[in-house]
Formats: structure tokens, sequence, C-alpha cells
């Protein structure tokens, strides 16, 4: 991972997602600022929502793929997929894809999952219907994104999913989505760059 993001710490995110924006003039997006939990939460987060082999993964708002490419290294899911909104994050994740594949099949090691990254809209264009683990960073989504997000949830999931939200709680509509694991489904979780912890959240589809 390490050598696959070499020049793609979270700072560069940052930097890459601003000037996506500029780009674009998404000026009041709010919902596409860029953030990543430190390996060690990635991996923890992973452990607590559990993979079952050939399962599905799919991260909704993907960034640099951090941690779709975390999820799929094992290889117990059959597929990870993230999908991401800016083409600029979108395009350095798919190298970063491309360059971890190059560097396990140098070393000899075995593939990953399947991994799937594609460029679009998280409300429009991902299905999570086939999903067993949905990861949502949400730490930026306003509440009319959380709305929408919280209805596809709905909609889509099915029973026994497990869902991951960092800095958000579901609200009252999604009734038969019940906390998940020890601490009432609450983890505190470390980000790159930050010494602040963010809370995340753990649900299953009852
Ligand atoms: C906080 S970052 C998380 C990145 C990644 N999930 C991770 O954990 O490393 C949130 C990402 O969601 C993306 N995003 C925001 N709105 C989106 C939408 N409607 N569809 C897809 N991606 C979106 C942002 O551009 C940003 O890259």
């Amino acid at each position: 991972m390490e050598r696959a993001f070499s020049d793609l710490d979270r700072d560069a995110g940052l930097e890459i997602a601003e000037r996506s924006h500029q780009a674009r003039q998404r000026v009041q997006g709010s919902s596409y600022f860029y953030g990543e939990l430190d390996l060690k939460a990635q991996l923890e987060v992973l452990a607590r929502a559990g993979a079952r082999k050939g399962g599905v993964f799919v991260d909704l708002g993907s960034g640099l793929g951090k941690m779709v490419l975390a999820a799929a290294l094992p290889g117990v899911f059959s597929e990870c997929r993230g999908v991401e909104i800016l083409p600029e994050l979108h395009e350095s994740a798919v190298k970063a894809r491309g360059a971890l594949l190059a560097d396990l099949a140098g070393r000899g090691l075995p593939p990953p999952s399947e991994v799937s990254l594609r460029c679009g809209d998280m409300l429009r264009e991902e299905s999570v219907a086939d999903a067993d683990v949905v990861f949502v960073f949400a730490t930026c989504f306003p509440p009319e994104v959380m709305s929408s997000l919280e209805t596809k949830l709905s909609e889509e999931m099915r029973r026994g999913a497990r869902l991951v939200l960092v800095s958000k709680q579901l609200a009252g509509c999604c009734a038969d989505f019940v906390p998940f694991g020890d601490n009432n489904g609450y983890l505190s979780v470390g980000q790159t760059h930050s010494k602040w912890n963010l809370d995340c959240f753990f649900y299953v589809r009852a």
C-alpha cells in the first residue's frame, strides 16, 4: 500500500480534490472535501465489519481508493468496488490500483480481490444491492446528501449486510439498521495527518 500510494498522501488527495472543484466551479461542494483513515483504522474497520469469503465490499465516495484496496488485499471478498465523483481523484485511484497489482505480481504474491473503480455519483451510479459491507466516509456530507444516501441504503441494502458510517449516524428513517458489534456499534478511528480521531458507526440491516 505504501509503495502504491507513495506520492499520494492525504494532502495530495486534498490538493487534487481542490483543483477538481475549481475546474468545475463546485464552490459550494462541502461534500467533496477529501479525507482518509490511517492504515491501522482501515484495518480495524474492515476486521470489525467482517469479510465473508466471496462477499462484496463497496466504498461510496472512494477518493484515492485506499479503503477499497485495503479491503481487497487479503483476497477474501470476491469483489471490492469504489465510486468517486471527482475525476482527478478517480484517475489517481486507478493508477494506484495498477501500481499495487504490478507490485504484488512482481513479488509473486497472490492477487487481491477483484477491484473495480468507477467515476460517478454514488447516489445514482452505484448499486449496493449485492454488497455485504458498505463503507461511507461521510464527514463532510451535508444533510441533503445524507438524506438521499439514507434513502438509497434503505431501498437497496439487503438483510444481514453491514454499513460503516464515518462521522454520521443514521437518522430515524432507517429503523431496520441496528447498531452492530461492541460498544453499541461505535469505534473511534484515526485519520492520516491529524491527531484528532473520528467517530465510526457500524450497523447491520436486520
Ligand atoms: C472523506 S473522502 C473518503 C475517501 C475514501 N472513502 C477513503 O476512506 O479513503 C469522501 C469522498 O467522497 C467523494 N464524494 C462526495 N460526494 C460524492 C458523490 N455524490 N458520489 C461519489 N463520491 C462522492 C469526495 O469527492 C471524496 O473523495
